[in-house]
């Protein structure tokens, strides 16, 4: 059967923008640069985007554009044996471990959408909001029906396959998202002491970065871009044949940032006109910013399409994710892949459940912890800061050091297209500077230095 394809080049890059753009760029990137000093974070996360994040990314559309398979199948397709098949178990592992606790934040976010419709944030106080939100995350049925909601609607997208269901979907979604956030920046930009959120925002303290922060922005950088577990080497293997991968590598980065940049200007422009402090937390963009939009003119629209904005993101991103699980067990098991999806979404749905009980408090009975941390924590720092880097770095280590040179130099500059400067500056990053650093932080990260 002839493997599907992606139909369109801006379909293949709303596609991979959308698996990108995701509640990493508005959920975790404001409350990531609240936490670790504004301005300071941001440069941060740049560099790490420039130098490990785009030729990271490059790697990985290249293997599945190579491969033409999931994780697992491109390898093997690639090297004639199984050897190398580590990366895509890693990433397919890693891919039940994102989604979760992704899904429970995508259903949180729908619950809000919800919320925001009923107009439940206008007037209320910060106590009350707050109160809110516990009563409904420990809740013993909603929380639940938004993870079966929220499941549905990627599955469904999912069930159409990859050009009538991701590629078309996504098309429709990441125009409508980047409308949404450039309508809430410009609305931010009049309320009153907005200036003082842009400040916090654009105050690049050097002496605020620290080991903590460039951690924090390294794990940033590989969720946001969706790297390090096969995501985007699915996507790859779905991109046609002479498509240029290092200029799509870098659209990818560069909407991706921008979209992360933009709803810090959403958010921090609005915490700081109503005195809030800005270090809230995973907690920024669900107690923070209604409480915000309770006392705000024009809060419930805000409120509505911030949330929306939210569910958007999260679902572009859900369906990349759930793509991996999909084809791989189609492609690895043989399976149909209708009777794949069917059974990811429900061992999902299982699992997300688990994320989801996990954040009731032990006190009230939740035995799901470790270490004192829940479940769905757990499952978070384990994506950020071990899986997505571990897995990146086999893949720059396998394409690196492994991989010809001949072959990588032909694919990407004679069959797409790259310039020959691009490919030895990324060659070079391949090899050396990305590899090493990724070494330093996990080397730092067991407490070596
Ligand atoms: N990039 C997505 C986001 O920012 C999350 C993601 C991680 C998606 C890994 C796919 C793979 O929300």
């Amino acid at each position: 059967m002839k493997r599907s394809t992606f139909g369109s080049k801006f379909g293949m890059l709303a596609a991979a923008v959308g698996s990108a753009v995701g509640l990493g760029n508005i959920w975790k990137f404001p409350y990531l640069a609240g936490e670790n000093g504004g301005g300071a974070f941001i440069i941060v996360y740049l560099l790490c985007v420039l130098f490990l994040g785009v030729p990271a990314l490059l790697s990985e559309l290249s293997l599945g554009y190579i491969g033409r398979s999931n994780g697992i199948g491109a390898l093997r397709n690639i090297t004639g044996n199984n050897r190398w098949g580590i990366i895509g178990i890693l990433g397919f592992l890693g891919s039940f471990i994102i989604l979760g606790f992704y899904f429970v934040v995508a259903g949180w976010s729908l619950e809000f959408v919800y919320q925001s419709v009923m107009g439940e944030f206008v007037g209320q106080s910060g106590e009350v909001i707050t109160q809110n939100f516990d009563t409904f995350r420990f809740d013993t049925w909603r929380p639940y029906l938004w993870i079966v909601a929220f499941i549905v609607l990627t599955a469904g997208v999912l069930y159409a396959g990859v050009e009538k269901g991701i590629e078309k979907w996504s098309k429709v979604l990441m125009p409508m998202l980047f409308a949404i956030v450039v309508y809430l920046c410009v609305y931010s930009i009049f309320l009153p002491n907005s200036s003082a959120g842009y400040k916090f925002y654009f105050d690049f303290d050097f002496s605020k970065i620290t080991a903590d922060v460039i951690i924090a922005a390294l794990g940033q950088a590989f969720f946001s871009l969706s790297l390090g577990m096969g995501a985007m080497m699915i996507y790859g293997s779905y991109i046609e044949k002479g498509t240029n991968l290092a200029k799509t590598s870098i659209q990818i980065a560069s909407l991706d940032t921008l979209v992360a940049i933009l709803a810090g200007l959403v958010v921090f422009p609005a915490v700081f006109s109503y005195g809030i402090d800005p270090a809230a937390g995973p907690q920024l963009v669900f107690i923070t910013l209604p409480t915000v939009f309770a006392q705000m003119t024009g809060g419930y629209f805000f409120s509505l399409f911030f949330f929306l904005l939210v569910a958007v993101a999260a679902l572009t991103s859900t369906i990349s994710i759930l793509e991996v699980q999909i084809a791989t067990v189609a492609e690895e098991f043989k399976m149909n892949r209708k009777l794949s999806l069917v059974l990811m979404s429900v061992v999902m749905l299982v699992v997300c459940s688990m994320c989801s009980y996990s954040l009731i408090p032990i006190e009230e009975g939740n035995e799901l912890t470790l270490f004192g941390k829940s479940m769905f924590d757990i499952c978070d720092i384990l994506t950020s800061y071990i899986i997505l880097p571990l897995g990146g770095l086999l893949i720059m280590l396998f394409l690196g050091w492994f991989y010809k040179k001949e072959d990588l130099h032909y694919i990407l500059v004679v069959e797409t297209k790259c310039s020959e400067g691009l490919f030895k500056i990324y060659y070079f990053f391949l090899r050396f500077i990305a590899p090493l650093l990724l070494l330093v932080v996990f080397l730092q990260q067991l407490g070596v230095f």
